[in-house]
């Protein structure tokens, strides 16, 4: 079969799929502007001594079969027969930016579906199909999608975490073998975010070719970058299954979850930006595409300690700040007095709410404000009328004793029963109130998942999946929030179902600016659910200035969370200052290009967005800790038209005291901080502004705005 090549283009990139017997991506780069097909023949590779006498591709499904040696993307068994397949092409579609690429091992009875669609903005997706064409049962070990990167992409990144400390990026460079990141955490997991980043040496948030990958699954997954012996390199991301738990019957297809790619020659800001754009033009959807309105959530202000009437009070406060939305937290439902019981009991406490929930749904609304609340429907205390009714209903494996977390199990959502119950459930709290908003909560990670005795830790995800399309079904203008004790179920498959993430449960201003930062090389600030705190933050007992809480929440889908009824003077004015400051802002933040600057100092953390028409940008200067140096240097700005004149103007500062002796840390102001100036794009952007040597947590924020 003579070798046909199929490009998809894009003005940010272009990929290149060789076929004949077989089908290889020989190209992921930067987009071409004289491509024909005739040049792929330059790619024909050489075959080295002293192994296998024949050139063996990268395969879209990296058949171990062909000689591949490395990590294959198939693996599994029909009872230990047909387990190395190797795939003939039988047909090639293409339409448009889309192609569909069909082919078979007729020895091994399988047939393999693959999709890969570029989008206009940069973002390729690929998914695999696994089809058993047999009577017998194919085993599914492993069922990967592999993407081929280029030799000279040598750094690896990825983002490790923790609880109350999410999507904090690490760096190696990988010269031999192979980096994996594997979670098996049941839930997308705040430890192993599934994204991986390489790149030419060095890159950084301005600089270098980078590709960056992230897998679309909010269960158990595995990423690799793997170095072939021969210097070719490939990504590589897969569900992770347990051990027995996939098997497809004859008929049967199994569709890897999506894997998001994106190419940009601009170091990762360029990558980043790709990501917002595809999310924003093909995921994201808001009902009625309204603003992001600001929160104001129960949690930390009142915790379970819920009184309709001083909940009321609360939202009659939050009004008055300028929030939009109230949220009440956990503690509404039976029996649910603290974090240790009645979690699958979905009735209304009538204890604490005598007369339902509606007459505080009503003074909510009638403040103008929208009314949310919080569930957590996939678990189940043992002290709860729910297990003592029910204790078959939890996920598990029989003969075993489960650990519990946070004094909780998971329910089986495989078991059509506790499906049904909490399809009923949920319709009666959404059906029955006029509820705008729901905090979908999950802080357990699944231990032994099991159904009838077998692993289902990947079909309770696709349950998941299920029970939230089919509310939203139901619902459409019901908003959802996916929280998982913070950040722990962030991910673009769960983000066509919700519309935003509570990225970590911890609220600290300091811990949020790297927390937020690292969420941001995937997501869009809209998406992202920043809250200003307490001044004493529970999670960590830090103490920050309401202008460092406030200016953190800003680059986010803004929200307060604390009792406004026990706020003093200066707090509320604050409140009131950064919620007024957010709605100015928020359709720039909203809509435009997210920049990361580098900066020569760590300690010194600068993030902008800039209109797409490049008239308004909004950039934050955020002083982590000590810097090394007595001056903090300039700061360039990216993103302006280098023809246009800017004006740049202070925004919001902390209270800066210059002082001559001890304390603080600047003597003089730089002079564009007392009065704004007019600079070039281009100026800004090469010599750029002075920036002021800034108290340890403090920042500072700055607008430039076209006028030329
Ligand atoms: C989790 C969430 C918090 C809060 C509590 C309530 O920890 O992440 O935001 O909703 O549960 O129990």
């Amino acid at each position: 079969m003579e070798p046909t090549f199929h490009r998809l283009t894009s003005q940010h990139g272009d990929l290149v799929l060789r076929t004949e017997s077989f089908a290889e991506i020989v190209y992921f780069g930067p987009h071409l502007q004289h491509f024909t097909a005739q040049d792929c023949l330059s790619l024909g590779r050489p075959v080295a001594n002293g192994r296998l006498d024949i050139d063996t591709p990268i395969t879209l499904a990296a058949e171990l079969g062909g000689g591949l040696f490395s990590s294959p993307g198939i693996e599994g068994h029909r009872n230990g027969l047909d387990a190395s397949p190797i795939f003939t092409t039988c047909q090639v579609e293409q339409h448009g930016q889309t192609l569909v690429v069909t082919s078979e091992d007729r020895e091994a009875g399988l047939r393999l579906t693959s999709e890969i669609q570029l989008a206009d903005s940069g973002v390729v997706q690929i998914r695999h199909g696994l089809s058993n064409l047999r009577a017998v049962a194919w085993q599914v070990d492993r069922l990967a999608v592999t993407l081929p990167v280029a030799e000279r992409a040598r750094d690896v990144m990825a983002f490790h975490g923790r609880w109350t400390r999410e999507f904090q990026p690490h760096r190696i460079a990988l010269e031999h073998d192979s980096f994996v990141i594997e979670n098996r955490r049941g839930r997308t997991s705040h430890e192993h975010f599934p994204a991986l980043i390489t790149g030419t040496s060095g890159f950084s948030e301005q600089q270098g070719e980078v590709w960056g990958v992230h897998l679309g699954w909010s269960g158990n997954h595995r990423l690799r970058c793997e170095v072939k012996s021969d210097g070719r390199r490939y990504l590589q991301a897969e569900a992770l299954y347990l051990s027995g738990e996939m098997a497809l019957a004859e008929g049967e297809t199994l569709w890897t979850p999506w894997l998001y790619a994106s190419y940009s020659a601009t170091g990762l800001n360029g990558m980043s930006q790709q990501f917002h754009r595809f999310l924003r033009d093909e995921v994201i959807r808001f009902p009625d595409n309204k603003a992001r309105p600001v929160h104001l959530n129960t949690w930390e202000g009142i915790y379970f300690n819920h009184n309709p009437h001083y909940i009321m009070q609360m939202a009659s406060r939050a009004a008055e700040l300028g929030v939009e939305r109230f949220i009440i937290d956990d503690g509404w439902f039976r029996g649910r007095d603290h974090d240790r019981a009645a979690l699958g009991d979905w009735y209304l406490d009538e204890t604490k709410y005598p007369d339902g929930l509606a007459p505080v749904i009503s003074h909510v609304k009638s403040l103008g404000m929208e009314f949310g609340i919080w569930v957590e429907p996939e678990m189940i205390n043992p002290d709860s009328d729910l297990y003592r009714a029910h204790p078959d209903w939890v996920l598990k494996l029989p003969g075993y004793q489960q650990a519990t977390g946070r004094y909780q199990w998971v329910l089986d959502l495989s078991n059509p029963q506790v499906y049904a119950f909490l399809l009923d459930r949920m319709t009666w709290l959404l059906g029955e109130h006029a509820i705008d908003y729901v905090k979908w909560d999950m802080n357990r990670e699944l231990v032994q998942a099991g159904h009838n005795g077998k692993a289902a830790a990947d079909a309770q995800t696709r349950h998941y999946y299920r029970l939230l399309d089919e509310l939203n079904q139901r619902y459409p203008h019901i908003e959802f929030e996916s929280c998982a004790s913070g950040g722990g179920r962030i991910d673009y498959e769960v983000l066509k179902r919700c519309h935003r993430f509570w990225a970590s449960d911890n609220n600290d201003a300091l811990e949020r600016n790297t927390i937020q930062r690292g969420m941001s090389y995937f997501f869009p600030p809209e998406v992202m659910g920043a809250h200003i705190g307490n001044r004493y933050c529970h999670a960590t007992f830090r103490q920050h200035s309401i202008e460092f809480r406030g200016l953190t929440a800003l680059f986010g889908h803004l929200g307060i969370e604390l009792d406004p009824i026990k706020a003093d003077a200066d707090e509320s004015a604050g409140y009131q200052r950064y919620v007024q400051l957010y709605k100015q802002w928020r359709p720039l933040l909203h809509t435009g290009n997210l920049w990361r600057v580098d900066m020569p100092d760590a300690a010194t953390q600068v993030q902008g967005v800039v209109s797409c028409d490049k008239a308004t940008g909004l950039f934050l200067v955020s002083q982590l800790a000590m810097p090394d140096y007595t001056l903090a240097g300039n700061l360039r700005f990216p993103g302006l038209d280098p023809a246009a004149r800017y004006q740049v103007s202070l925004i919001d500062h902390p209270n800066i005291r210059v002082v001559s002796e001890g304390g603080h840390t600047m003597r003089q102001l730089p002079a564009w901080m007392s009065s704004a100036m007019t600079l070039s794009g281009e100026w800004l952007a090469q010599a750029g502004l002075a920036l002021p040597v800034l108290d340890p947590e403090s920042a500072i924020l700055l607008s430039v705005k076209r006028i030329c």
